[in-house]
Formats: C-alpha cells, sequence, structure tokens
C-alpha cells in the first residue's frame, strides 16, 4: 500500500510551498488531477504583497488588509501574513524568481487595490507563472513523489484522523488508498461553480468539498471575490496591475465614474467597492454593452508592452482590442473564495492529521474581501507553515492500518456513477448550477432573490443521482472526473447560497440593497456550513481582533 508521512492534495503554489518545507528526513508525496505547472497559481498575473520597502511597514500592510476585509478578517493570522511576507519574499528571490527589478536594481512594487502604499512585487503581469515554474523546481529538486494526474476522491477518516486519501489513477481508473500520517489540503478555489470565472476549468473546489463531506465545516463561503476587471464572454482576468500602472475605467458618457464611489482611492479601491461601482453603472444604463472601459492608451505603447506584455495579448486574442490604441471592454467576474476549510493559524483544520492552505483554506487573512497582491503571499506563507506545522505533527508518528472501508465506500459511488447510460447530461446541471449562482448569488443579493435560487439548487440537487456517462472506459475518464466535481460543485453552491441568504448585512463581497449597512453587533462572526444527514446546518464563531479595532471602512 502507498504512504507517506505527509501527503499534499493539490499542486498549486501553496501545494508546492508545503512540500518543499518538510523536512528531507520525512517522505513527502504531492497528487495533483493536473500536472503541477498546470495548476491554477500559473494564471496569477499582478503580483504578491509584501513590505520590502524601506518607507513601508507590515503593520501598514496589516491595517490595509483588515480594512480590506471588512473587518471579518482573523487579526492573528493576518499579522502572522504580514510579518512573515518580507522574509519569505526574500527566500523565493534567493530560490532564484526572476522578480521585476526598480531602477536601482531592487525588486520592483506596483500599486495595487486597497493598498496604502505600492507594496505589490512582480514579475511582469506572470507572477504567478514564474513563481509556478520555480517552486516546481525546486519540487523536483526536493525529490518529492508526485501523482500527477491522480484525483483524489475522498479523505480516509479514521480513529478521529485524517489517515490517507483515496485516490483515482486517471492512466488506469484504479481506485487506490494511500496513507499518510499528516494530509495537507491545497487543492485551490471553487470559482468554476459559477458558470463564468477568471478561474481555471479545473477549480471545482474538490478539497473543500472532500474536507466538507469528511465533516470538517466551511467558513464564509458566502464571500466571493469578483475582480473589477474580466474580459465578458470568457471571464479571463486583466489584471489589477493596468490599474496599478495607472489605467482608468469610464462609462458609457466618457465619466471616470470611481470618483463618485471612491474619491480618494478612484481606480484603487479594494475590489469589492470597485466591482459594485462598475455594476452599478452598468444597472443604470451607463455601460456599454454590459461593460465599462479601461483606458491604458495614455501610458504609452513602451510601459505597456514592458508591464503589461501579457494583457496586451490577451486584450487582442480575445477582445479584438489593442489596448494601445482603444479602451478594453471589461465587466466584474467571479475570481476568488475568501470562504473554505477553517484553519488556525499553525494550517490545522478542525480534523486531527488535516491541514490546509491557500485558497481552499480559510485562516482567515481575507475576511469578507481579499486585497489583490494578498492571495499570492498566502500561498507562500501559509504553505510553508503548512509544510512545517504538518511535519511537526507527522514526525514521530505511525501510520493507522486504515479498514478499506472508505475504498469500498467510494469504490460503491464509482460503481453506481459507472452504471447508469442514458441518464442527465453533466453539462446541463453544470450550467444550471453556474447560471443560478451567477443570477442569485452575483454583486447585489436580495433575499427573495436569494431564497428562489435556493429553491433552484434543490431541484439541479435531485437531479444530480440520475447523471449517466457516456464513457464507460477506464483509462483518462474524464467524464468520470467531471461527474465527481458535479458532485463537489453541488454541495459548495449551496454552503454559498445558505450562508449568504442568512446573513442580514452588507460586509465585504457580500452586498445587499436590502440590509445595506454592515452589523457588528450581529454579524461580526464567521459563518460555519456542516454537512449533516438532515440537511446543511449553520454554526457563528467570533472574529478574532487583536490591535484594529471595527471602523467604519472608506476608500
Ligand atoms: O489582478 C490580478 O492580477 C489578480 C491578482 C490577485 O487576485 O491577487
Amino acid at each position: 500500500m502507498l504512504s507517506h508521512d505527509v501527503l499534499i492534495i493539490g499542486a498549486g503554489l501553496a501545494g508546492m510551498r508545503a512540500a518543499v518545507a518538510v523536512p528531507s528526513h520525512l517522505n513527502v508525496g504531492v497528487i495533483s488531477k493536473v500536472h503541477p505547472v498546470r495548476s491554477h497559481s500559473v494564471a496569477a498575473e499582478g503580483g504578491i504583497n509584501a513590505a520590502i520597502n524601506d518607507a513601508d511597514t507590515w503593520e501598514s500592510h496589516m491595517y490595509d488588509t483588515v480594512k480590506g476585509s471588512d473587518w471579518l478578517g482573523d487579526q492573528d493570522a493576518i499579522e502572522i501574513l504580514c510579518k512573515s511576507a518580507p522574509e519569505d519574499i526574500m527566500t523565493l528571490e534567493r530560490m532564484g524568481a526572476l522578480f521585476s527589478r526598480d531602477p536601482e536594481g531592487r525588486i520592483a512594487q506596483r500599486n495595487f487595490g486597497g493598498l496604502g502604499f505600492p507594496r505589490t512585487c512582480y514579475v511582469s503581469d506572470r507572477t504567478g507563472h514564474a513563481l509556478v515554474h520555480l517552486l516546481y523546481e525546486q519540487l523536483v529538486k526536493c525529490e518529492a513523489k508526485v501523482y500527477e494526474e491522480w484525483y483524489v476522491t475522498s479523505l480516509i477518516v479514521e480513529e478521529g484522523q485524517c489517515c490517507g486519501v483515496i485516490a483515482l489513477n486517471l492512466f488506469t481508473g484504479e481506485l487506490t488508498t494511500i496513507r499518510a500520517k499528516a494530509v495537507i489540503m491545497a487543492t485551490g478555489g471553487y470559482g468554476r461553480v459559477y458558470l463564468t470565472s477568471t478561474n481555471g476549468l479545473i477549480n471545482t473546489g474538490d478539497g473543500m468539498a472532500m474536507a466538507y463531506r469528511a465533516g470538517v465545516p466551511l467558513q464564509d463561503m458566502e464571500f466571493v471575490q469578483f475582480h473589477p476587471t474580466t474580459l465578458k464572454s470568457t471571464g479571463i482576468l486583466i489584471t489589477e496591475g493596468a490599474r496599478g500602472e495607472g489605467g482608468y475605467l469610464f462609462n458609457s458618457r466618457g465619466e471616470r465614474f470611481m470618483r463618485v464611489y471612491a474619491p480618494n482611492a478612484l481606480e484603487l479601491a479594494s475590489r469589492d467597492v470597485v466591482s459594485r461601482a462598475e455594476y452599478q453603472e452598468i444597472l443604470e444604463g451607463r455601460g456599454v454593452d454590459g461593460c465599462v472601459m479601461l483606458d491604458l492608451r495614455h501610458l504609452g505603447k513602451e510601459k505597456i508592452m514592458e508591464k503589461l506584455p501579457q494583457i496586451w495579448e490577451l486584450s487582442i486574442t480575445y477582445a479584438g482590442v489593442d489596448p494601445i490604441e482603444a479602451p478594453i471592454p471589461v465587466t466584474p467576474g467571479v475570481h476568488y473564495s475568501m470562504g473554505g476549510i477553517p484553519t488556525n493559524v499553525n494550517c490545522e483544520t478542525p480534523l486531527p492529521g488535516l491541514y490546509a492552505a491557500g485558497e481552499c483554506a480559510c485562516a482567515s487573512v481575507h475576511g469578507a474581501n481579499r486585497l489583490g497582491g494578498n492571495a499570492l503571499m498566502e500561498t507562500i506563507v501559509y504553505g510553508r507553515r503548512a509544510g512545517e506545522f504538518a511535519s511537526e505533527y507527522a514526525d514521530g508518528k505511525t501510520l493507522v492500518q486504515v479498514s478499506g472501508r472508505t475504498l469500498i465506500h467510494e469504490k460503491a459511488r464509482i460503481a453506481t456513477l459507472m452504471s447508469v447510460k442514458n441518464g442527465e447530461k453533466i453539462g446541463v446541471l453544470r450550467e444550471a448550477i453556474g447560471t443560478t449562482m451567477a443570477e442569485h448569488f452575483g454583486i447585489l443579493r436580495t433575499q427573495e432573490r436569494m431564497d428562489a435560487g435556493i429553491e433552484k439548487l434543490k431541484k439541479i440537487r435531485a437531479r444530480i443521482p440520475n447523471i449517466g456517462l457516456q464513457d464507460h472506459g477506464k483509462v483518462f475518464n474524464l467524464e468520470l472526473v467531471d461527474a465527481l466535481q458535479l458532485q463537489s460543485i453541488i454541495d459548495l453552491a449551496e454552503t454559498m447560497a445558505i450562508g449568504a441568504a442568512v446573513r442580514k448585512e452588507s460586509r465585504g463581497a457580500h452586498s445587499r440593497p436590502d440590509f445595506p449597512d454592515r452589523n457588528d453587533k450581529d454579524w461580526m462572526k464567521h459563518t460555519l456550513a456542516y454537512q449533516t444527514a438532515s440537511g446543511l446546518r449553520l454554526e457563528y464563531k467570533d472574529v478574532t481582533i487583536t490591535k484594529i479595532p471595527p471602523a467604519e471602512r472608506k476608500y
């Protein structure tokens, strides 16, 4: 039977950073449904935040992050993020990260939304690409065992602890038990619960759903980030770095409308504020074919080609617009999950033996709204910490002799899926969920709309047991993977929808015209969604406030 001291699920930045942090006397495995360099972290564009300039401080980074989170972030976790960030950036630099430089040769930093100081380090507009390849080199160097194109279907929980996983080897179609003393979940976000998203097609939230099915609650799932600048039909990301470098937003009347919504920060207010402003402009008839315009022309060709070459290429290829000559039509799009698997600052989840880091986790450093550039930093700081703390836990522990009942359960689940021939089509149900989420749990949410959305999701769930597969083969049966992902998606959609419908306030990305104010008295608390035999149950827990008392949030 396969076994590891530490097994990491997911090979994006958090997963690879965790693997590299495992000391060499421990045996580490990394399992991923795609090759590591195809993990979604590769698509991160604009940068990674750290207070590395002498004129900047981690305290100021912490303040911006707490304010950005609309006081739902846990300040102990935010403090660790911001304090650790400079040293973690230097570690990446020593590993060979090719950060863009300023004229003096130091690591260059750009402006990003919600920041009081330009503290976003970057590699042109391909930061994720550069860091993923950097950490992949480190992963190869540390000789971790990488199971690429293996899909984990379930955690194994025995003797009250997580002691391994059941995984489908996509090459052979065999289900296999992999035991581990500690498991780290680093599977990224759930953007594809929605129909259109900046996220890759692989971002179906499997890790969160797996933890949820294993009895771990999911935290703050109602907080979904809409990025202000995405291309309309494809959802492709146009980096915040474009506004950080000086790009403007304007409406159909040619007005720089952010002057009204955020007179100080303008286009560089936090993402929830800019996305809501755009949505409002479009709603009130000042949009351009469902979009607003992002103007980079005044930056000039040289700056665009040096700082934003990928944006230039994506705009031409996917919007037919050369940003040197014309503004880019953009719209807010689903981008990031603030919620996820709850962890403490040592990346421990409520399930002993299970750790989590990166977008699938909720430490919670982002609270109700994440600042751009903080996600990559979280993958690096908390990925490293997950590797360190899981290793400490695994060291000296013995492997649990697993009973085999989870394997039997998973074999039966897959056999059932494979047995139906002419059932419902997976794609039809995926589209129904994605459309429901977009229409009922978008940027502005009302009780009536959300309740109607929950009813639609219930009806869709009832159809899922009837799905039928066309492909009954074993080798690379991606339709089977789609079927398993569909089960994750419906579970997550419900946690997001029900958490949102119950939270009667507006905070960060959760914005309700029927409850327009933040309500600290009743709602400054984290939502925890549990899966139970009788349906979803919600509980709440306190937010950790250490240094920065709640205040009004204005940009
Ligand atoms: O706009 C961007 O480049 C995205 C960055 C982020 O989500 O942190």
